[in-house]
């Protein structure tokens, strides 16, 4: 071969190799994306959008700026079929008038704040009472789930996101302070759903913000999901009065039918007697999550053995609501015209107890000026 050929072919080679590499990178890049399109309009005329994250390996998550909402998240059982794993609506309208925080941010305060009531500083600050007129639920009657938010698309080299940013005004549903509410919903490459919280306020006041997702692990609305297996690593919850008003003590879960440290079917225990699951018309607690130093650990394992999904709850807050959908009775129907029956979905609530407003011995839920309050959650999705 004389000089010329040989130059030939080793350019040939060249060319092919750099083909293939911006094959590979092209396809490394193909499935990663976000699109925007228009939702809707809330009655005030505030246009709102929907956003489609497709991650590298094809999971997609649907995400809305009204209510911070997850409206799809389609993951791979273990034959590879992806699969709407959260319960939702699939119009903007339902949203609005939905009564259940489908998929939402739920905020300022997730959960309960017993009559409605505080002190911080000395000062009493009285809330919405939005259940049954006693108590503050979830932020009140236009939480961080009724609102529209700011949103801006993140793209970084292991994720694509939107960042979400909410302004509660002093005042807003009697709590204290301009408070900035930044949410990054990301869906990473390591097929998570990553839920990072960044908050600031300009007075002092209490915050405890949480994602109120319903997941159905064999596909939303397909079932019930007294089959799924969880592990929940805990050596407490937080106990109930009648009014799910936490008592303020510890109840250790050991011997009972809330522990959950060795991996255990929903339903297994669910109708026991025992008067915190009649409280809770089943599982309704906040589990005092162990090992909570403010880093990011794995505090449950979610598995469902029909479709072999399992999601792992990443957080590094230091309780988790787990609330089995005891008030879900089939009046509300869901995507498609599907009915939501009696437990066909759980949640799982990373966040600071409920009512820590009034339980001085919990981890604090007060924020002051000049602190930012950060905190992460991730739940990722695996087959086996
Ligand atoms: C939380 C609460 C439940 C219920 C649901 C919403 O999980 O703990 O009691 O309010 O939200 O229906």
């Amino acid at each position: 071969m004389g000089t010329r050929s040989i130059v030939i072919v080793v350019l040939a080679f060249v060319v092919l190799f750099m083909l293939g590499c911006e094959k590979s990178e092209r396809n490394g890049d193909t499935k990663m994306n976000i699109t925007k399109e228009a939702y809707g309009k809330t009655a005030d005329g505030k246009a709102v959008d929907l956003y489609t994250l497709t991650n590298a390996n094809g999971l997609v998550a649907k995400v809305t700026n009204f209510g911070a909402i997850v409206t799809e998240l389609w993951v791979p059982d273990r034959n590879g079929n992806l699969g709407n794993v959260v319960q939702g609506y699939d119009t903007l309208a339902e949203y609005i008038g939905c009564t259940a925080y489908f998929g939402a941010i739920v905020g300022r305060i997730g959960n309960r704040t017993a009559n409605g009531k505080f002190t911080l500083d000395g000062v009493e600050y009285t809330l919405a009472k939005n259940e049954r007129g006693v108590n503050h639920l979830h932020g009140g009657n236009v939480g961080f789930n009724k609102v529209v938010w700011d949103a801006a698309e993140v793209r970084t080299a292991d994720a694509v996101a939107v960042k979400l940013t909410y302004l509660s005004k002093d005042g807003e549903e009697g709590y204290p302070g301009n408070l900035t509410c930044n949410v990054t919903l990301s869906l990473t490459n390591d097929d998570a759903l990553k839920i990072e919280y960044q908050v600031t306020t300009d007075k002092p006041t209490v915050h405890n913000v949480t994602h109120h997702g319903y997941f159905n692990l064999a596909g939303e609305g397909s079932g019930d999901i007294l089959s799924h297996e969880i592990m929940i690593d805990a050596a407490s919850i937080t106990p109930v009065d009648k009014d799910l008003i936490p008592t303020g003590e510890l109840m250790p879960v050991a011997g009972t039918p809330f522990d959950f440290n060795k991996s255990t079917a929903i339903g297994a225990r669910i109708n026991e007697e025992n008067e915190q699951l009649k409280f809770g018309l089943g599982y309704d607690h906040n589990y005092a999550l162990n090992n909570y130093d403010g880093g990011l650990r794995k505090v449950c394992v979610l598995y469902d053995p029909k479709s072999g999904r399992v999601m792992e709850t990443h957080t590094t807050e230091p309780g988790l609501q787990f609330y089995s959908g005891n008030f879900l009775d089939g009046t509300i129907k869901g995507k498609g015209g599907k009915a939501y029956e009696h437990r066909y979905a759980l949640c799982l609530e990373t966040d600071h107890f409920p009512d820590s407003a009034n339980h001085p011995q919990f981890p604090s839920i007060v924020l002051r000026p000049g602190e930012t309050y950060k905190s992460t959650t991730a739940y990722k999705f695996l087959a086996k």
